[in-house]
């Protein structure tokens, strides 16, 4: 039978939880490969050819190696962490690098799907890229024992297959809410060192700039090919705004006390997440979510409540179990719905596409 891992004790459930999938845990995908070959990227060639050369410079590959202070910050701030905080922080690292290994996947098999040699080149520095960043946490996980196998997890997980248009919506989202989440944590714990509970933080700020610029990657694909911005594709550009934002939100939420011990509570970091994100989007979508209204805050507050009593039915299992689930599932896709239908910002999209990493 296939148990929910709840707590992660041991190597065996770390490796459980990263192949496990749930509406929050994040995905493996896979697309249509034949499309992404036929991509043009010509109309913005040379701020193509100058992102190539910033991709080959490739200025962070000596970024993630360890420090000498490493091990010493580890050992010292670790026997202060509690037992809960110490799981939510596993959680984090589990998902992260989760999350990472699944760019480094999808890059990583388009680009030996395809020849179409700019995206192909693309995904080859895409793929390095996460690979590192991988790797860097699974480091992090084997302090604790807790390491994960990539390659068991590349053959366990399941992938979700994607049209190239979703992809490239989700991944642009992702990528850019990636850099607004690691820039935010940075630039908080560069303001309170002392809350600086584990070394790996230190490594965020440079680590996001790899991230902002993949997200300019898809900016550039997207802007080069602007039927993809316009008209009813639009509507598909919102839905992955909200499923983008509100499974961070509720996602953020489950882990209340690794926030509150970087001084951030998961609403106020989020929101700050969701402004950083809106302003980056200027670049591509002519629309954004007004994360404002007070509304859009409580349907969010309902998801995350609804979640944890899908959590609750899942662990009552049986059939009562499995009815409930089945009732909160349907209530969540009503609140999301709710969601999607209140009122949009339209944006003016930027002359330039590229923008600077500047938050
Ligand atoms: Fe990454
Ligand atoms: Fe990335």
């Amino acid at each position: 039978m296939n148990t929910v891992v709840q707590t992660i004790e041991t190597a065996k459930d770390a490796n459980k939880k990263a192949v496990q999938s749930s509406m929050l845990s994040p995905r493996f995908y896979t697309t249509d490969f034949a499309a992404i070959d036929r991509i043009n990227i010509e109309p913005l060639r040379q701020e193509w050819d100058i992102m190539m050369r910033e991709y080959e410079g490739d200025n962070n590959h000596d970024h993630f190696q360890r420090d000498a202070a490493f091990a010493e910050e580890f050992a010292r701030t670790m026997p202060l962490l509690s037992k809960e905080m110490r799981q939510e922080f596993i959680d984090f690292l589990v998902s992260s690098l989760t999350s990472e290994y699944s760019g480094c996947i999808l890059y990583n098999e388009i680009r030996k799907n395809i020849t179409n040699p700019d995206l192909k080149q693309l995904m080859t520095y895409m793929a390095r890229d996460e690979s590192r960043h991988a790797g860097f946490i699974n480091q992090s996980l084997r302090d604790f024992d807790l390491g994960i196998d990539l390659g068991n997890l590349k053959r366990e997980k399941a992938y979700t297959f994607f049209k190239p248009k979703y992809i490239l919506y989700a991944t642009y989202l992702s990528e850019k809410i990636g850099y607004a989440r690691y820039i935010t944590i940075y630039r908080q714990l560069e303001r309170h060192p002392e809350k600086r509970f584990h070394p790996i933080f230190r490594w965020f700020e440079r680590w996001c700039n790899d991230e902002f610029r993949h997200g300019e990657s898809f900016a550039l694909i997207m802007r080069a090919n602007p039927h993809l911005l316009r008209g009813p594709n639009l509507l598909w550009v919102r839905f992955f705004l909200l499923a983008v934002y509100a499974t961070m939100f509720v996602r953020d939420h489950t882990r209340p006390m690794l926030h509150e011990a970087m001084g951030l509570d998961s609403a106020s970091y989020d929101f700050e997440v969701f402004r950083i994100t809106t302003q980056i989007t200027k670049q591509v979508f002519p629309i954004a979510l007004d994360t404002d209204n007070p509304k859009f805050r409580v349907g969010l507050e309902k998801l995350f409540e609804i979640s944890k009593n899908i959590d609750l039915s899942k662990k009552q299992g049986g059939v009562a179990g499995k009815l409930k689930q089945a009732w909160h599932v349907s209530n969540a896709a009503l609140v999301f719905g709710r969601l999607y239908l209140l009122p949009v910002k339209r944006q003016q999209l930027t002359t330039n596409v590229r923008m600077e990493p500047a938050w």
